[in-house]
């Protein structure tokens, strides 16, 4: 049994979760998770709110609410919907807690200790309006390298291009709109990357025969530049505080607590559930631990360089990232999710007019994986009408109204496997062979694919050996293609269950089993299929899916926007 921890980017608290935040990193992180506990590995899965900085100190005001119960609120909202989405955290923590304040002043003082820490004077922007500093958000500007007009001070998301405020042309403060800016000394605590160069880049060269491309080509790209001393404060007051004199008003920068954040959630969730291992043998010279990160691309740089640099400081043995996946952005109709101009479907929204599992399905099969894929509510009913309801949920409706029909609510016996079912059990495992090696590489597009495509081996099957018609001559023929079919059943669902868990468990349970009792590892078909014995009762019961009529398609573009 291997130990397996995984990390899901951290969402900011005060973003309201669309579908390209579900598949950017959340679900395809869920889906690993969910496999690698199916082939019996110790899996730690790790998310949470990311709280501070500019973002949140922003939303608390336009809301007029103490920064504090500002997260909370909306902490709580993120929490809601992706329990409704079934992700399957071991613990959906926050960054502002004290046990991530605990660790964050830890690893600072080590990195002070170390001597990777430099304070100096810097030039910021004053807003003489708002009589304040503008760190990152609180200032907006136009992008020095791509000219994009809205670049935040702290990273234009045009280009992903990390920037300092004092870089922008035609700098605006973002609180006022004003204009009246002025640059101030003030002074700021330096992580000094330089210091970590060579030794971090002979950490990423360990990387490149494993990490995907992108990422690891970024990583590059980075260190090609050459790295730059990272200001790790801000003038903020909503952050945790900087223990050091002189610093009062200033707090550390979110970047520097965020990604800490993954190991002050573990730690929180060890003071929750004492009983488990705790959170040390996960992150501390935890020799036996893969580490697995989802992100956004524009994530990579953060999780590639600035923090393994931030844990190598500390001359401490923290588990560091061994593969990084790095997802590309998922657009509304062509265009960008908005919240204010009211585009693109939300999550919130999405799981009241859908059950989860048809999201689940339709994001993971359209991954924005090697590059941006795009979400259209056509292709979406194409997707949940053809696959869900008409190759899975219809055979499956198909089998069991057939057995019961023509038998009875219990497995038949049949007689031997003839050609057929021997050719059919080496398609599958084959298919198998592949699904579960594009999972372990995380390869999702490819893994779904290869789903889909053993479900429409089972349509052939029952298709091509025609049990209704055998029955009139060979009832005992008949019998062995109707239990071959429900042993199928029972195949797909444990096949799709990282996937669609909710799907999987009502698929188990027309059979008699759950989820709880199935595994992924040694998956031979030629066992598998054979695991229903004869006898065993099953219900018929309700469909799977439901079509998507075309009104529905219509009613939806209204009010998601893309019919605009
Ligand atoms: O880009 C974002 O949404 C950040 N909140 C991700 C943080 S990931 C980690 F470092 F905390
Ligand atoms: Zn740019």
């Amino acid at each position: 049994m291997s130990r397996i921890l995984v990390t899901s980017a951290l969402p900011y608290v005060n973003g309201i979760p669309h579908l390209g935040h579900m598949v950017g990193c959340l679900l395809p992180s869920d889906v690993y998770a969910r496999y690698q506990r199916m082939l019996g590995n110790e899996v730690l899965y790790i998310c949470g709110t990311d709280e501070h900085g500019t973002p949140s100190e922003v939303g608390a005001a336009k809301e007029n609410m103490p920064v504090e119960e500002y997260c909370t609120k909306y902490h709580n909202r993120h929490k809601e919907v992706y329990q409704k989405f079934n992700l399957s955290f071991d613990y959906f923590g926050r960054t502002s807690t004290p046990q991530n304040e605990e660790m964050v002043n830890h690893i600072f003082t080590q990195l002070e200790k170390n001597g990777f820490i430099e304070e100096k004077n810097i030039k910021q922007v004053f807003s003489i309006d708002d009589d304040r500093f503008l760190p990152d958000r609180y200032i907006t500007g136009t992008c020095p390298h791509c000219g994009y007009d809205k670049a935040r001070g702290d990273q234009c998301e045009n280009c992903t291009k990390v920037l300092e405020p004092t870089e922008l042309i035609n700098p605006r403060s973002t609180i006022s709109g004003s204009t009246n800016l002025e640059v101030r000394e003030t002074k700021h605590l330096f992580l000094k990357l330089p210091l970590l160069e060579s030794e971090l880049a002979e950490w990423v060269k360990t990387k490149e025969p494993y990490w995907p491309d992108v990422a690891y080509s970024i990583a590059q790209k980075w260190l090609k530049e050459g790295l730059q001393e990272r200001c790790i404060t801000r003038d903020l007051k909503w952050g945790f505080a900087v223990p050091r004199a002189g610093f009062e008003d200033k707090v550390f920068y979110v970047w520097f607590d965020a990604p800490i954040g993954y190991i002050g959630i573990s730690k929180q969730w060890s003071d929750e559930k004492p009983n488990e291992r705790d959170w040390k043998s996960w992150w501390l010279d935890a020799k036996d631990v893969y580490y697995v990160q989802f992100m956004g691309k524009d994530n990579v740089p953060f999780h590639s360089i600035s923090f393994p640099a931030t844990l190598l400081g500390t001359r401490e043995n923290w588990t560091k990232v061994d593969y990084l996946k790095g997802m590309s952005y998922l657009t509304f109709e062509g265009g960008k999710f908005s919240k204010s101009e009211h585009r693109g479907i939300f999550a919130e929204d999405a799981i009241e007019e859908f059950p989860a599992d048809y999201w689940r399905y339709w994001l993971m099969s359209n991954a924005p994986e090697a590059s941006d894929s795009s979400f259209s509510f056509d292709g979406f009913a194409g997707v949940v009408n053809k696959d869900l309801n008409g190759v899975l949920g219809n055979f499956v409706s198909r089998v069991l109204k057939m057995t019961a029909s023509k038998i009875g609510t219990e497995v038949p016996a049949g007689g031997e496997f003839q050609t057929e079912e021997k050719e059919l059990i080496l398609q599958l495992q084959e298919k198998t062979n592949n699904y579960l090696k594009y999972m372990k590489d995380m390869e999702f597009r490819k893994a779904l694919n290869e789903l889909r495509a053993i479900w429409v081996d089972g349509n052939n099957y029952i298709s091509s050996t025609e049990p209704w018609t055998v029955i009139k001559e060979n009832p005992e023929r008949a019998a062995t293609i109707l239990r071959v079919c429900i042993n199928l059943i029972r195949i797909f669902a444990i096949l799709s269950a990282p996937i669609m868990p909710e799907t999987a468990e009502k698929m188990l349970s027309k059979l008699g089993y759950s989820i709880k009792e199935v595994t992924l590892s040694d998956f031979n078909i030629a066992k598998e299929i054979e695991a229903v014995p004869a006898g065993q009762k099953f219900e018929v019961g309700d469909a799977l899916f439901e079509r998507v009529a075309p009104e529905k398609i219509d009613e939806l573009k209204v009010r998601y926007g893309s019919g605009k």
